[in-house]
């Protein structure tokens, strides 16, 4: 069996003269022009980072894991964010192709890995959108004063608002609108115009006493039994220490969720191509996104866990909330009706994206041909988007943010430990291959980047890394049943043998 076949480089650049969804290339690539500076890179990030991290996260995780200290967690989660997209970097702009980190693992490291790779965007994507949308769910019922039951975090059996939210915007994905530059630029402004406001203003109202002890002592998790086994952290349930939450393991825990915050920074990773000078401004574009965003939410945690007791926090709004408690509703409304404009084009990235991964296996022969087809007058793909809208929409519905949460950590965080590795061994596999840009000090960035992702993985729920492992263990079952007999490299070997 032949489980790491590559595509070559070439094929890459012509199979995008088969024009996929949107009338453009699925994977976006093509005969891109060198217009971007690192400004532009910061500005695209920024826009893509910012979303129910840091507006929904933030509080939850502030009350029931770290208190005040969610602001180091924040400072954590950041740096293993800025170590993974150093080397993210070199793997993207050595494959002149555009395409998302599925294109080029197929491209350098052979078809089980990007398979694999694939997979695990499927997750981020779905589950991302979820997590989102039941964050917009809150920020709603916060801004009209819906009921719990159907629209907040806590208490809530299902949550009527996300799957609302997802089901339409997921219409609009189907029939192929997408937001113009125009809004999405405006959007961006108003995202980071919120954590400036929160940050100026509510700076006024912090009262120091909030935030002492800033790292709450240890405690045994609420729930007790409940809390620990399958719900306890993998390394504490490998160790045998007895779960705690607060203290430095709950630091950790919370940063473990809130890499979330930092997910999507790959995006500007993938732009290495259309870059002016990639070797000094896909750098800078990473460091400038990941810095000012690690700004914008250290800000926002210090004030939010400072205007009141961090036990108080809203689990669905609390960034409108908070603003609420201390007298300031208007303040509270503004903020609520902002997030819910910046998290709606979260949720319809994704939704777009997510068909668009689907595409690219079914073209590479990895899935039946069906989930290529593009609906004659939309140019959407509308199986693959319709499996999306029903998938998304049930675990928007019935799945708590935290543990949706904790998916998309975990997977995000198995995809940079696979990029890492990939730094390493191509460059003693490829050492010529051109890189525009250079992972610093391989192989240690590398090999920290994979401690530290790991060492955040250890920090979530043996259930969370249960479900993963059926979720990768699921996408090996349909590679060996399905993708590897019909994949295109193999028709082809078996063409070629048979010539
Ligand atoms: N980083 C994005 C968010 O926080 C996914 O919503």
């Amino acid at each position: 069996m032949d489980l790491l076949r590559k595509k070559s480089v070439d094929d890459v650049i012509h199979q995008n003269d088969d024009v996929g969804p949107d009338g453009d290339s699925p994977d976006g690539a093509g005969h891109l022009q060198k217009h971007l500076s690192a400004k532009d890179l910061v500005g695209f990030g920024i826009g893509i980072v910012i979303g129910t991290g840091i507006f929904t996260l933030t509080g939850l995780q502030a009350k029931v894991n770290a208190g005040p200290a969610v602001t180091i967690s924040f400072l954590i989660a950041g740096a293993v964010a800025l170590l993974a997209a150093l080397c993210y970097a070199e793997l993207a702009s050595a494959v002149p192709t555009a395409g998302s980190s599925y294109t080029y693992s197929y491209t350098t490291i052979g078809e089980i890995f990007a398979w694999i790779i694939a997979w695990d965007l499927i997750l981020e994507f779905a589950l991302g959108s979820a997590v989102v949308a039941r964050g917009w769910s809150g920020y709603l019922a916060g801004v009209f004063d819906l009921p719990d039951k159907w629209f907040a975090e806590e208490g809530s059996v299902v949550n009527v608002g996300a799957i609302f939210i997802v089901v339409l915007l997921g219409w609009v994905a189907m029939r192929g609108i997408r937001e113009s530059a125009w809004v999405t630029n405006g959007l961006v402004v108003i995202k980071v115009s919120v954590c400036i406001f929160v940050i100026a203003v509510g700076a006024f109202f912090v009262k120091t006493g909030n935030l002492v002890p800033f790292i709450p002592q240890s405690a045994p998790p609420e729930g007790g039994e409940e809390a620990s086994g399958l719900h306890a952290p993998l390394w504490q349930f490998v160790s045998g220490v007895e779960p705690a939450t607060f203290g430095i393991t709950g630091i950790f825990v919370a940063a473990a969720v809130v890499f979330f915050a930092y997910s999507g920074f790959e995006a500007v990773a993938n732009l290495g191509e259309e870059t002016k000078n990639p070797k000094r401004d896909m750098p800078l574009g990473l460091l400038g996104t990941l810095g000012i965003c690690t700004l914008l939410y250290v800000g926002v945690c210090l004030v939010l866990t400072g205007m009141v007791h961090y036990s108080k926090l809203s689990e669905g709004d609390a960034v409108a909330d908070v603003f609420d408690q201390v007298g300031l509703e208007w303040a509270g409304i503004l903020i609520g009706v902002a997030a819910v404009a910046g998290l709606t084009s979260v949720i319809l990235v994704d939704l777009v994206a997510m068909p668009r991964i689907g595409f690219a296996l079914a073209r590479d022969g990895l899935l039946p041909e069906a989930f290529r087809r593009i609906h004659p007058t939309w140019g959407t793909p509308v199986l693959m988007t319709g499996i999306t809208i029903v998938a998304v929409a049930l675990l928007a519905g019935f799945v708590p943010i935290s543990i949706l949460a904790e998916m998309v950590s975990i997977g995000t965080l198995f995809a940079f430990v696979v990029v890492a590795i990939a730094v390493i061994v191509l460059r003693r596999t490829q050492p010529d291959m051109n890189r525009p840009f250079r992972t610093p000090w391989v192989p240690l960035v590398p090999i920290v980047t994979v401690a530290s992702c790991f060492g955040l993985m250890a920090s979530l729920k043996v259930d969370t890394w249960l479900r993963f492992v059926v979720w990768l263990a699921l996408g090996f079952v349909v590679y060996f049943l399905y993708g590897y007999k019909h994949s295109k490299l193999h028709q082809q070997a078996a063409g070629k043998e048979s010539a």
